[in-house]
């Protein structure tokens, strides 16, 4: 599973692209407007960082949503186009496959949304896991289900495992085959520490300043 961070923090995500695990970056409308900056320039200072920054649009028609998407996707190669899982969407993935432009159908919250996505030409889907928790039900099951129908009818689409709200979301997200989670910087920090890690490191340090006599 590869791992993106899902934030539109650029210094954020700079110092987390230095521990040299992450790939990607996922934004939405409420991630850049967070920012307070223009779009573009976001956009275009993340994809110097990484291979893949997912760009969602804001037009609500078709052809908004290609104009739009073009214009994102002429900022820099690595940028994806992310389009929401509704009619208009699906005909705007047309008019964006049909130029090469990647897309990521964001806003799935069922199996069906993503093989109908998949089919319709989608490079990437989102199943969003925690507004599924929010509301009672199990997001990762979607996770392993949408997994499993792809696997099962060789379908290539991959699936980037979003609204991952704590580390189990992220392990349950990987044993569950996602292709990729894109996780927020808080989460991230959570899933590089651990308190063990920190005890046994105070601990050989300590023994070794004892036993060498020397200062660490
Ligand atoms: O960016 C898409 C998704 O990850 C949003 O997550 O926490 O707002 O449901 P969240």
């Amino acid at each position: 599973m590869k791992i993106f961070v899902d934030s539109a923090d650029v210094e954020e995500i700079r110092k987390i692209v230095k521990l040299g695990f992450v790939s990607g970056v996922t934004t939405n409308p409420s991630l850049i407007a967070k920012t307070g900056r223009d779009p573009r320039e976001v956009y275009y200072e993340l994809a110097q960082m990484v291979e893949h920054v997912s760009a969602e649009v804001v037009s609500e028609d078709p052809e908004s949503m290609v104009r739009e998407g073009l214009e994102y996707a002429s900022i820099h190669p690595n940028i994806v186009i992310k389009l929401p899982m509704t009619p208009n969407g699906l005909m705007a993935l047309k008019g964006l496959n049909e130029k090469g432009v990647r897309v990521n159908i964001t806003l799935i919250f069922s199996p069906s949304q993503a093989l109908l996505a998949a089919r319709a030409g989608a490079d990437f889907v989102s199943p969003f896991i925690g507004r599924i928790d929010d509301i009672g039900y199990y997001g990762t099951d979607l996770i392993r289900q949408v997994s499993q129908i792809f696997a099962l009818h060789g379908i290539e689409t991959k699936i980037i495992a979003a609204s991952i709200r704590h580390p189990i979301h992220f392990i349950e997200a990987a044993l569950a085959g996602a292709h990729i989670a894109t996780v927020p910087p808080d989460v991230i920090w959570k899933l590089l520490q651990h308190p063990l890690t920190d005890i046994g490191l105070e601990k050989f340090l300590s023994d070794w300043k004892k036993g060498m006599g020397v200062n660490v």
